[in-house]
């Protein structure tokens, strides 16, 4: 390990996402432990990626000279921002650079980066200078001074967004909503959760196997993590000179699974889900695209059977719509719920063949469903909607776990 050449590229951790206990290394081996960390993920930031580690060397040499290092994290980018940050190290000794070409995303990114670190201290900041780097130094003395986790905030005095329209502020705030209904042991314990401007202590990290999905790192480490103590400093978020943003619709879907998935496996939740062996994440995925289900279920219904439309009678309206929404389901679930399964059986009469058992069983799912929400009605809790929330919950772990059974049935063929 100690014997890498000063130029080579940094090896890509693989396995679990987990952060190691720092080890103690002999004073004087030619890599020795530091206080700082610092993981700058990239894609496609060439344009960016000098002025960010000069103004991060600059700042940093003045407050914790020899104590940190810089860790840019790059998913292969065509661009080639690896390239151009690795050929800067000789200028910046304390710059690292992984280029990782098996892997995508940003939060593995940072995990990955701060696996390779050395630092008693890990952070991150983004690459593209939307982050204002002297918040950095803020953000040590609050750790040093105590703090487990110190965020950099756009939702405490001295944070806000530049010029951001109404509709992303909705946006942002409403996400930020959906997050604290959700998941509100982890959301409700910081101004702004959806910040990626952070550190964070190794020991708060150090064993704990993290699992994120998207954008949202800082949920994960919250929500995983031992974080005792948190402090925020406020920062505003500036806008792009450089580059683009990555960020798609993708991102939004993204992140309502990792809270979903964050809230089964955390918590007591977590135990019970751990105890009975429970797929959580197929089953948020499934749920998910039940939800779309239903979404193009009420659309159609009202394309169809609404008076102002096409006014057709409503039982044959529902039957379309009803067999519409399983097809829209079973679709999405092959291609997504179910795809480490489905691409090992690809032909065209195995991929029917599943239709029609997904077909039958979620047939059987409505009469559950209707049969449940009588039971209950009728004799538990004399209110409809609860009772219909009751058996819709039934009919989907129905749905669910007999499709997982019999539909996408994991034959292990060698
Ligand atoms: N390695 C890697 N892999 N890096 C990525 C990836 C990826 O798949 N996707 C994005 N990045 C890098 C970008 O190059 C940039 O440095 C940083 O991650 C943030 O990506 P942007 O696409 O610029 O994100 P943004 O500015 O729209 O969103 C930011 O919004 C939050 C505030 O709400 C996020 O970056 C958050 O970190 C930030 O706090
Ligand atoms: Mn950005």
């Amino acid at each position: 390990m100690n014997n890498i050449p000063p130029n080579s590229l940094l090896a890509v951790p693989t396995g679990a996402l987990q952060i190691p206990e720092l080890i103690e290394l002999p004073v004087g081996a030619s890599s020795e432990n530091i206080l700082f960390s610092l993981v700058i993920p990239t894609y496609k930031e060439r344009d960016n990626i000098k002025n960010v580690v000069t103004i991060l060397s600059q700042i940093l040499d003045e407050s914790i000279p020899f104590e940190y290092e810089l860790i840019v994290v790059d998913d292969d980018s065509p661009d080639g921002t690896w390239e151009f940050a690795q050929s800067l190290t000789p200028e910046y000794p304390q710059l690292r650079v992984m280029r990782r070409q098996n892997e995508r995303g940003l939060s593995s990114a940072v995990i990955r980066g701060w696996q390779a670190a050395r630092g008693r201290i890990l952070g991150v900041i983004d690459g593209d200078l939307q982050h204002p780097p002297e918040v950095l130094t803020q953000l040590l003395r609050v750790i040093s001074e105590g703090a487990d986790l110190a965020v950099a905030s756009r939702h405490v005095e001295g944070g806000g967004v530049s010029s951001w329209s109404f509709v992303r502020r909705l946006l942002s705030r409403g996400a930020q909503l959906l997050g604290l209904v959700i998941l509100p042991g982890v959301l409700g314990r910081v101004s702004d959760p959806m910040s990626g401007y952070f550190m964070v202590r190794r020991s708060s990290l150090a064993g704990v196997t993290l699992n994120p999905v998207g954008y949202k790192i800082l949920l994960e480490v919250i929500g995983r993590g031992e974080v005792r103590s948190i402090a925020e400093v406020g920062y505003v978020f500036c806008e792009r000179k450089q580059g683009e943003s990555k960020v798609t619709s993708k991102q939004y879907l993204d992140y309502i699974h990792h809270l979903v998935r964050l809230r089964l496996s955390t918590g007591r939740l977590g135990k019970i889900s751990q105890n009975i062996s429970f797929p959580v994440d197929r089953f948020v995925r499934f749920g998910l695209v039940g939800l779309s289900g239903v979404f193009v279920d009420m659309t159609l219904l009202y394309l169809l059977s609404d008076p102002t439309t096409l006014a057709l009678p409503l039982t044959r309206s529902k039957i379309i719509t009803g067999e519409i929404a399983i097809i829209n389901n079973f679709l999405w679930n092959d291609a997504w719920t179910f795809a480490d399964v489905s691409t090992r059986q690809q032909e065209w009469r195995q991929r029917l063949k599943r239709f029609l058992k997904f077909n039958i069983i979620c047939l059987a799912g409505l009469v559950l469903n209707v049969l449940v929400l009588n039971l209950v009605f009728n004799f538990i809790i004399p209110n409809r909607y609860i009772a219909n929330l009751i058996a819709i919950a039934a009919a989907t772990v129905w749905n669910f776990w007999v499709n997982l059974k019999l539909s996408w049935r994991v034959t292990q063929v060698k």
